[in-house]
């Protein structure tokens, strides 16, 4: 059981909440947010994140997205532990492709926080990305746009990955 960890997604059109729900769902006991509904008590009660955003604009976090994570810079995150997703459209945004996941993972660093779910490139077809560091993506990039049907495998395959140190 996950009772420990808590799914904080910030999503536009719902296709990262569509995917934060299938992720919930491979995690059971796992809590579920949308970034609107979270505050700094609930970060402090948790241990273990696993933060998801769409990118926007070009290379943008999500709109509320921007807002949770100016409160989130303010918490204690020494210790916790952080997996990252990310929702993105290779196709149209090839030079920004889930810049909005690479955000994330720069806005949180410095903060004692140990990052897992690190995921390879080799498998899309983008040009660059704010979310590539040391040819690895910091985590699970999705696209729903363009290959949606590779969603679930990709979600149950990094799932796999950070159960083992969740
Ligand atoms: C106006 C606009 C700008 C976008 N900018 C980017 C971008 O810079 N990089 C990217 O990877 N995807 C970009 N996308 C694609 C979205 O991130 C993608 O469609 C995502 O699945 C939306 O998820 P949401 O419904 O959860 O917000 C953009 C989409 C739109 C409509």
């Amino acid at each position: 059981m996950y009772k420990n960890t808590i799914i904080i997604y910030g999503s536009s059109l719902g296709n990262t909440r569509f995917v934060a729900e299938k992720l919930q769902m491979l995690l059971p006991g796992a809590v579920l947010r949308d970034s609107v509904e979270v505050g700094p008590e609930t970060i402090s009660s948790f241990d273990r994140l696993i933060l998801g955003t769409s990118t926007w604009g070009v290379g943008l976090l999500q709109d509320e997205y921007e807002t949770f994570m100016e409160m989130l810079q303010e918490q204690d995150m020494e210790g916790k532990m952080v997996a990252l997703f990310g929702l993105g459209d290779q196709q149209n945004y090839p030079d920004s492709f889930c810049d909005g996941m690479g955000k994330i993972y720069e806005l949180l660093q410095n903060k004692g926080i140990k990052f897992i779910g690190a995921w390879p490139p080799d498998d899309y077809d983008f040009t660059t990305s704010k979310a590539l560091i040391d040819e690895q993506l910091v985590g699970l990039a999705l696209d729903e746009d363009n290959e949606p049907d590779l969603t679930d495998y990709r979600l149950k395959k990094w799932v796999e990955q950070i159960k083992t140190e969740l």
